[in-house]
């Protein structure tokens, strides 16, 4: 029997499973300050929650994070099949986990980041998607849309010049196109992230209580 089939099919037999909300949006969007907002607003409120980002820093997922520093160099290929298995370790050893006692987890970033990122790098979204297929769909998936300059601005602003390996205007607009593409198809809902800050958590929140059935406050 296949491995990641059998944790999935227990996961989603059970009636009383937490949800899974990622959060995209390429570097710079705000997402990281939107989904610990939406963990602190839910923790606050009693709700069951779990709070886990991706890459990892697990085995696969330390690597990853090495070339995103520039300390090592990876084949583009390569770099998606360990995004792909830093996801599954993800799965088995912390969502699933966490879901099957009914708590939700919320992720910052998730599977549309492959499909966005190494889609873009890779020109080959189906195999992106191919590679990615074991892993469990979120229930929620939140885009947060800033165009490419702004994103910039504000990493530059944050970082310094040293950016990381996919911090660049151009790839980020390649990044951006991809992930409305996933809007298109109704995978992921879009908010604004060039609003003010309290507009675009409340904008995220909504979402987020309308997925869980909870009232707003
Ligand atoms: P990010 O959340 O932006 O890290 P930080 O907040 O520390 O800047 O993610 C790191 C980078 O990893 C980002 O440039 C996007 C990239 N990434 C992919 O290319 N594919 C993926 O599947 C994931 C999860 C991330």
């Amino acid at each position: 029997m296949n491995f990641s089939f059998y944790y999935l099919r227990k996961a989603l037999a059970s009636k009383k499973r937490g949800k899974i909300i990622a959060i995209e949006g390429i570097d710079g969007s705000g997402k990281t300050t939107v989904s610990t907002e939406i963990y602190s607003y839910l923790s606050s409120r009693g709700i069951p929650v779990y709070y886990s980002f991706e890459p990892t820093y697990m085995k696969i997922g330390s690597i990853i994070h090495r070339f995103l520093r520039g300390e090592i160099p990876l084949d583009p290929h390569s770099q998606a099949l360990l995004f792909a298995a830093d996801r599954l370790e993800h799965l088995s050893r912390e969502i699933i986990p966490h879901i099957k006692q009914g708590e939700n987890v919320i992720l910052d970033r998730y599977v549309h980041s492959s499909y966005a990122y190494q889609g873009a790098l890779l020109n080959d979204l189906k195999w992106v998607v191919t590679i990615n297929k074991f892993a469990l769909a979120p229930d929620l998936a939140i885009y947060i849309d800033v165009p490419p300059s702004t994103a910039i601005k504000r990493i530059k602003k944050k970082k310094g010049s040293k950016l990381s390996v996919y911090e660049h205007a151009r790839f980020l607009g390649k990044v951006r196109n991809i992930y409305k593409l996933f809007v298109k198809k109704g995978e992921l809902i879009e908010i604004d992230g060039t609003k003010e800050k309290d507009q675009v958590i409340s904008n995220a929140l909504a979402l987020v209580c309308k997925n869980l059935k909870l009232k707003l406050t």
